[in-house]
């Protein structure tokens, strides 16, 4: 009988509390593979720490494989097109959910916003871990590690970054921003100039990105991988040179209004946080502290 009364007791707990908003992963290049961690234990991590949440750690592509593959090789723009399928199509998103996109993954999902966000059931707060908002100017570690190939590749971009064939072939080249070189990219970069409303205004992003509760960036300050750190809060290099960082207030994004940030500013949606640590390391207590609290369990 007891038994029964608690069962009931705890059943009505759960309808007062309501069900927790389900959360979408979308992890970062060559994961599973090359990072530090990979999103498994980190579904784990949220479903401990909330419990009965639905967490959907986005796969793109038919395995694991594809998947790392893809984080490679597949056109942002075809990804972004396959996650606005998956998002519309999940029963257990249809009430709204809270997004985290680790890396690049934090770029496509704020894509995925802006693309489809009239689609789309409604995101709550997007979080983006270490994002490459403003694109990226030099290559992972390749200060620390002094590797031949890895000065070749970089060599290759510089000159390669915006050939028509390179934007079809690698993903990391859709997000290459040379600051040197700023018509080219707005011209050239097949994804991020897009994104960023670089060389005309769609305002369906403008009004996409503002529906959202809050859009959290989080900057890891030792970071090796992303350079330059300042894009993780969308600062960038100041256009012409590769040296002085301006941070995103100072940018023709906001200062010309490209996408609306100076009114989600205002509305106290844009957050920025950081963490010591090299990419994408914190926490559980960091992150229990800074994102679920705030930003999961409500
Ligand atoms: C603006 O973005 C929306 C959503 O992705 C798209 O349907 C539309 O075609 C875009 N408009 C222009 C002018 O590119
Ligand atoms: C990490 O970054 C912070 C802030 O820039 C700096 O104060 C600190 O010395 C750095 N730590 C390491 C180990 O580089």
């Amino acid at each position: 009988m007891v038994k029964y009364i608690l069962i009931l007791l705890v059943g009505v707990i759960k309808l007062a509390l309501g069900d927790p908003i389900p959360i979408v992963l979308w992890h970062g290049m060559g994961d599973a593979c090359c990072l530090p961690f990979s999103l498994g234990p980190f579904k784990t991590f949220l479903e401990k720490e909330i419990p009965g949440v639905y967490v959907l750690s986005l796969k793109i592509g038919n395995s694991i494989a594809e998947d790392i593959e893809h984080g490679y090789f597949m056109s942002p723009n075809k990804q972004v097109a396959y996650v606005c399928r998956t998002l519309t199509s999940d029963p257990n998103l249809k009430n709204g959910f809270n997004a985290i996109g680790f890396s690049q993954g934090g770029q496509f999902l704020r894509a995925v916003v802006q693309r489809c966000g009239h689609k789309i059931p409604p995101l709550k707060n997007l979080i983006t871990l270490g994002g490459q908002h403003q694109g990226v100017y030099g290559l992972p570690n390749c200060g620390a590690l002094k590797h031949k190939s890895c000065d070749y590749l970089r060599y290759l971009l510089n000159y390669a970054a915006y050939y028509d064939w390179m934007q079809n072939w690698l993903v990391q080249a859709t997000y290459w921003h040379d600051p040197l070189n700023e018509d080219l990219y707005k011209k050239k970069s097949a994804f991020l100039a897009d994104i960023n409303n670089e060389l005309s205004v769609n305002k369906t992003y403008i009004r996409n990105l503002n529906k959202l509760e809050h859009f959290v960036m989080v900057k890891f300050d030792n970071d090796t991988i992303v350079q330059p750190g300042a894009t993780e809060w969308f600062g960038f290099y100041v256009p012409g040179q590769a040296k002085k960082i301006q941070n995103l207030e100072q940018s023709d994004i906001f200062l010309k209004g490209r996408l609306g940030l100076r009114k989600m500013k205002m509305q106290s949606k844009l957050v920025f946080l950081s963490t010591p640590g090299n990419h994408l390391q914190f926490s559980e207590e960091w992150f229990i502290t800074n994102i679920v609290k705030p930003y999961l369990l409500t």
